[in-house]
């Protein structure tokens, strides 16, 4: 039911000074900058090799991620799995007790998210996406 790795999200208390090392040094391109609102973000999108690396800087002091960023620093916030039929594979992790984290809602790039919790997925945050519906 999952197709590829999506994305990786890594969390970072300023766009620019991380675009230093990722686009100027690593030599990623920027495919576009885009805020979130319903995750209180604004992400930079920059593509590799069939996914794409996705840095995140919470918009205000209210983003849940500012908080993350408070509490535990930059760093690697949570790989995410692109799959076919997001709410049939929902249902299945439920069946599996797996916890969810909210309802699928607007992603980046116009996808449908959700996530599943660190607790259910040996510690990492995961999330689960749906392209195009
Ligand atoms: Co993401």
């Amino acid at each position: 039911m999952l197709t590829r790795v999506s994305h990786i999200g890594i969390l970072v208390r300023s766009l620019e000074e991380a675009l230093k090392f990722y686009r100027d040094v690593l030599g990623l391109p920027v495919a576009r900058v885009e805020e979130v609102k319903s995750e209180g973000v604004r992400v930079a999108i920059l593509p590799l090799g069939g996914t794409r690396i996705e840095i995140l800087e919470p918009l205000d002091e209210k983003s849940p991620l500012h908080q993350i960023l408070e509490k535990r620093g930059e760093g690697m916030h949570h790989l995410a799995f692109e799959a076919e039929d997001l709410p049939r594979l929902l249902s299945d992790l439920q069946s599996h007790a797996v916890r969810i984290l909210g309802d699928p809602r607007p992603g980046a790039g116009g996808e449908r998210i959700t996530f599943v919790h660190p607790k259910s997925a040996s510690g990492v945050l995961v999330e689960l996406c749906e392209e195009g519906v």
